[in-house]
């Protein structure tokens, strides 16, 4: 049984008796100690099938900033490389595909991935298990099907991903072919994180902002709704999909149990629209290069807009890599120390 279970019981709209905490993008990016053991693979790619590494460092944040949750160390573009189309990190640009979806056949060639083709990173999520030893809960996740999309299409990251909504715009029913692969391989994914023991699942929809209001309607809500559907409740579900808050009222409406929010939104207007889902956020990052006066006092206030029930601390968007630890580990303190 989990000792800690505030993250679980947050989501699932049962009573806390403090709010818990935790940080996208914990494992990793800010701390010394994860530069250390990603030192030690070869690059990015190597590291995040090493299930030792990975396991080491998705255990880090909890021990070294205190986070209630772990967050499996990997990353969402694991989808399409298991799917046939293979990704590279390039240091200090991003995730680069040299072959990107333009056709039918494209698309016809990608296979449905299964959880056993993504091997390694059952094998993390085991380990990382074991070795938390229930102190706090494991954290899974994917991208949503649009954002994984996106970077298939646009071959790597873009201000604008124009050529993946061109996509969208003159090829339809293709998007929507592809969409259902995406969606397909995500569920036998995170059904495969679901068996080797994860205990909250988040789809982040990076990239939802890029579309309008009814595309992000057709091309991206209907299959994280599907993908939360198929999980059929064995484990809580977050819908995070930044720059979208014009959409809570509709996400709220799927079976979703926690709502992500970017920094966009003040809690009572997040609130109005969700009605009593779970809400989780939202921080701004850039809060935590202010001074620690201004940290604990912009901390202090987020924490009373929100309640201390339904709802989940974190920022709006994952940490940035130049951040300092001291200045997380307050936000973290401040939350843990807070009482309504
Ligand atoms: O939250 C965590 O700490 C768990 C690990 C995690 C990573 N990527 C590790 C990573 C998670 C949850 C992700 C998700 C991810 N990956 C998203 C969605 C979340 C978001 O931030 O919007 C996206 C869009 C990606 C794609 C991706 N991976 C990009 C654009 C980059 C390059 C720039 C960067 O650092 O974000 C990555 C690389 C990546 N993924 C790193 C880490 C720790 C940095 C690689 C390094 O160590 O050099």
């Amino acid at each position: 049984m989990l000792q800690n279970r505030l993250l679980i019981d947050a989501a699932l709209g049962k009573p806390v008796e403090r709010v818990p905490v935790w940080l996208m993008r914990q494992a990793g990016r800010v701390l010394p100690e994860y530069r250390a053991v990603r030192a030690q693979a070869k690059n990015f790619i190597e590291f995040v099938k090493n299930p030792e590494l990975a396991a080491e460092v998705t255990i880090q944040p909890v021990d070294i900033l205190g986070v209630d949750a772990a967050i499996i160390f990997s990353d969402i573009l694991v989808i399409p490389e298991a799917m046939g189309l293979p990704y590279e990190m390039i240091e200090a640009r991003g995730p680069f595909f040299r072959n990107t979806i333009k056709t039918k056949s494209d698309i016809d060639n990608l296979k449905i991935a299964e959880a056993q083709d993504l091997n390694y990173v059952m094998q993390a999520l085991q380990l990382s298990k074991k070795n938390l030893n229930n102190r706090v809960p494991l954290i899974g996740f994917a991208g949503a099907p649009f954002t994984i999309l996106a970077y298939m299409v646009e071959g790597g990251g873009s201000k604008t991903f124009s050529k993946a909504k061109q996509f969208l715009y003159t090829q339809p029913e293709l998007a929507h072919a592809l969409l259902e692969k995406i969606t397909q391989s995500t569920i036998n994914y995170l059904k495969g994180q679901i068996e080797c023991g994860v205990n909250l699942i988040q789809l982040f929809d990076s990239w939802a902002g890029v579309l309008s209001e009814s595309m992000f309607y057709e091309f991206s809500l209907r299959y994280m709704s599907k993908i939360v559907d198929a999980l059929d409740g064995k484990v809580p579900t977050t819908i995070f999909a930044k720059d979208a808050h014009y959409a809570i009222k509709k996400i709220s409406e799927t079976n979703c149990n926690t709502i992500g929010l970017d920094w966009t939104i003040s809690a009572n207007a997040a609130r109005t629209a969700a009605g009593n889902k779970t809400l989780q956020g939202n921080a701004d990052p850039c809060l935590l290069y202010a001074n620690e006066e201004v940290i604990v006092k912009e901390t202090h206030a987020m924490l009373k807009q929100f309640d201390k029930q339904n709802y989940i601390c974190n920022l709006g968007h994952g940490l940035y890599p130049d951040l300092e630890k001291s200045k997380v580990k307050l936000f973290v303190d401040t939350v843990k120390g807070f009482s309504y």
